[in-house]
């Protein structure tokens, strides 16, 4: 049967199956790679744009997966909440119909809320001890599993957020007193909710991609971020007054489907979690280089940002700690954490 309509019927399956590679999520497979082994695109979701560290990190992520495992494991990252919010990511990663995803803690703190640890203010003394924390399997291994079973993700490592500071759209906060009655985004979590009436403020839960319309149609009167999310998502635009409360350095997540983690032979998985070293260090390098960058850009484009009484924002936030450390589990690892810093 060596006929035309075969040969067209044969090319037709092909592309089309090349299609559903493209589109769908868990390891959309086709056939590549070395002596034609399946290839796996795996869709991971980024709620950033291509200029932050992150998908420049994840990128590269990919193109080393790629080459290390001869095209039979590659990423495509979908940046812009192009694949959604990130509360749904969780859900998304977890069915299979994404891959992959970035998360910030709080959205891990509503599935496990052992995670709150991570949001903690002063649980991390810099980037560097977070850097160190998140990637000792010691302190971070059973929590990194801990969604295996229950929602079929796992996480494979942390990223830094850097420090989070307040930014207003008419003024710089000094002390938390000039912060009172004015309604501040936060990222949907009860710690953040927690965090900001602490300040006296009112808390307003809004996804991340929604933060710059909120902004501009006064829907909120500030926000809490790092410098490269702040300008790299033009919030400075909107709400030019960028007060450094450092209240905490933030931490982000990168999830992946636990069965798609699963479908890697042994030399594969190796090969990811040497690329995903890479990643993380790689990511971390450029987070200290674009910080300063960012400042920069924001102040051209009219941005003031300006030193203001930490002290007193750590003291209003003290009371978290006793708030949140409430299990001998969380409070042992609390207590590791701060070990790792000494
Ligand atoms: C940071 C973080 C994001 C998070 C965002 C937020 O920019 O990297 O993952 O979504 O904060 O405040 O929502």
């Amino acid at each position: 049967m060596r006929s035309k309509t075969r040969v067209a019927f044969i090319a037709t399956t092909a592309i089309a199956a090349l299609a559903l590679a493209g589109c769908s999520g868990n390891g959309g497979d086709a056939e590549g790679g070395e002596g034609g082994a399946s290839t796996h695109v795996m869709k991971l979701a980024l709620n950033q744009p291509e200029t932050h560290p992150s998908f420049i990190a994840l990128e590269a992520f990919g193109e080393q997966l790629s080459e290390a495992t001869d095209g039979r494991w590659d990423i495509e990252v979908h940046p812009n909440s192009t694949l959604g919010n990130q509360d749904e990511y969780l859900q998304s990663v977890g069915q299979g119909v994404i891959d992959l995803a970035v998360v910030s803690a709080p959205q891990l703190e509503n599935v496990n809320k052992d995670f709150v640890l991570f949001s903690l203010p002063k649980v991390f003394d810099d980037i560097d001890h977070q850097m160190s924390v998140l990637s000792d399997q010691e302190i971070v291994g059973d929590l990194y599993g801990s969604l295996e079973e229950s929602n079929g993700i796992t996480v494979i490592g942390g990223l830094t957020q850097g420090e989070r500071s307040i930014y207003l759209k008419d003024g710089i906060a000094e002390t938390p007193d000039d912060l009172k009655g004015k309604k501040i985004r936060v990222q949907e979590s009860p710690v953040f909710m927690s965090m900001i009436e602490a300040l006296g403020a009112s808390p307003t839960p809004l996804p991340f991609g929604d933060v710059y319309s909120g902004l501009q149609s006064g829907v909120v009167d500030g926000a809490e971020n790092n410098e490269i999310s702040y300008f790299s998502n033009k919030h400075h635009e909107v709400a030019p007054y960028f007060s450094y409360t450092k209240h905490l350095v933030g931490a982000d997540f990168v999830i992946i489907n636990s069965d798609t983690l699963a479908e890697m032979s042994d030399e594969d998985r190796a090969a990811f979690d040497e690329a995903w070293s890479a990643a993380w260090e790689h990511h971390t390098e450029l987070w200290k280089t674009d910080t300063e960058k960012a400042v920069a850009d924001a102040e051209a484009g009219g941005a003031e940002f300006a030193d203001v009484d930490t002290d007193a924002f750590a003291e209003a936030l003290e009371p978290l700690l006793d708030e949140f450390l409430t299990t001998d589990a969380q409070k042992s690892t609390y207590e590791a954490i701060r070990n790792a810093a000494e």
